[in-house]
């Protein structure tokens, strides 16, 4: 395996690293030298990234941050900043897809709309709220917000008859990447890149439970696993054609915190092997 990007030295902040795409950026940004500092609103998930990083030579820290509470932010903002001196690397990551019963319904409630928009857009603007003055006050910083190909153009069950529930989701990631494109404009002159990656389609809790409403409310899929939904899904709309992993993610999102890229800011960087042409 090549690699150009090295992180050695620097000092990674990632919300929702318990589980799933979060926990892949967090391994592959300690693998290439970065010190972590992880959070989840289920900090015990994190326990498990903490004995993979420790395997490794890493040195991470965790934090209880639920990204619709400023305060938890806050706190472990400066927890990190007191631990490790100073942040070079925000990742917003943490998301959620709807709220309970997301998996049986074809239709969104309000519920839907009120979560998504609490977490994936206010969860990223308090995030980086939090962290962004230390970036100026150090005039320098890279923000990499983990959107999705969602929220670039319609896709999946937000095709024409299969219902609306997915609408609240990719309607928080477009908006997310525009409040990149703003961020962008705002933080280039302190010296601070902001960039999306938008990831495809990835097995995690996430996309179990969208294999769950595909199987519950679509009559191809009724008799698959999820897992093969997701897979058969995968092969049919991705010219790679194959499933892609958190470390997928992660790659790219070291790539944009690494000075490789340090000419590429308002950007959102489709990571889903092909199944969205820009
Ligand atoms: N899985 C995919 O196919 C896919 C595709 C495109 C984009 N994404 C995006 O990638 C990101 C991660 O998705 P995933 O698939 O790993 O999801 P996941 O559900 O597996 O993990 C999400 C993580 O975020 C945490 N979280 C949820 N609400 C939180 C809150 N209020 N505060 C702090 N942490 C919270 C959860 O505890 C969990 O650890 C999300 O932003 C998602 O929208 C995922």
């Amino acid at each position: 395996m090549t690699t150009t990007t090295d992180l050695n030295g620097s000092v990674a902040f990632i919300t929702g690293a318990g589980r799933g795409i979060g926990r892949g950026i967090a391994e592959v940004l300690s693998r290439r030298g970065a010190k972590i500092a992880v959070s989840d609103i289920a900090q015990k998930d994190l326990l498990d990234l903490e004995t993979y990083v420790q395997s490794i030579g890493g040195d991470m820290i965790t934090g209880a941050v639920d990204v619709t509470d400023k305060s938890s932010i806050s706190t472990f903002v400066n927890e990190t900043i007191e631990k490790y001196g100073k942040i070079d690397i925000c990742v917003p990551n943490a998301g959620v897809i709807g709220a309970q019963g997301f998996n049986k319904r074809i239709d969104s409630v309000d519920e839907d709309w009120d979560v998504t928009w609490e977490v994936n857009v206010r969860g990223v603007s308090n995030t980086v709220e939090e962290v962004k003055g230390h970036m100026i006050s150090r005039k320098s910083g890279k923000i990499v917000i983990i959107a999705s190909h969602g929220g670039r153009k319609p896709r999946g069950v937000a095709e024409k008859g299969r219902g609306t529930v997915q609408q609240p989701y990719m309607v928080s990631k477009a908006a997310v990447i525009q409040f990149m494109h703003l961020l962008s404009i705002e933080l280039g002159q302190h010296n601070i890149n902001v960039n999306a990656v938008c990831p495809g389609r990835l097995w995690t809790p996430m996309w179990e439970a969208i294999a769950i409403n595909h199987k519950t409310n679509n009559s191809d899929y009724r008799d698959m696993s999820t897992e093969e939904i997701f897979i058969q899904l995968s092969k049919a709309t991705m010219s790679l054609g194959r499933p892609q992993t958190p470390e997928d993610i992660g790659k790219s999102v070291a790539f944009l915190a690494s000075d490789d890229s340090s000419e590429i800011t308002g950007q959102a960087i489709n990571v889903n092997g092909g199944a969205t042409l820009n």
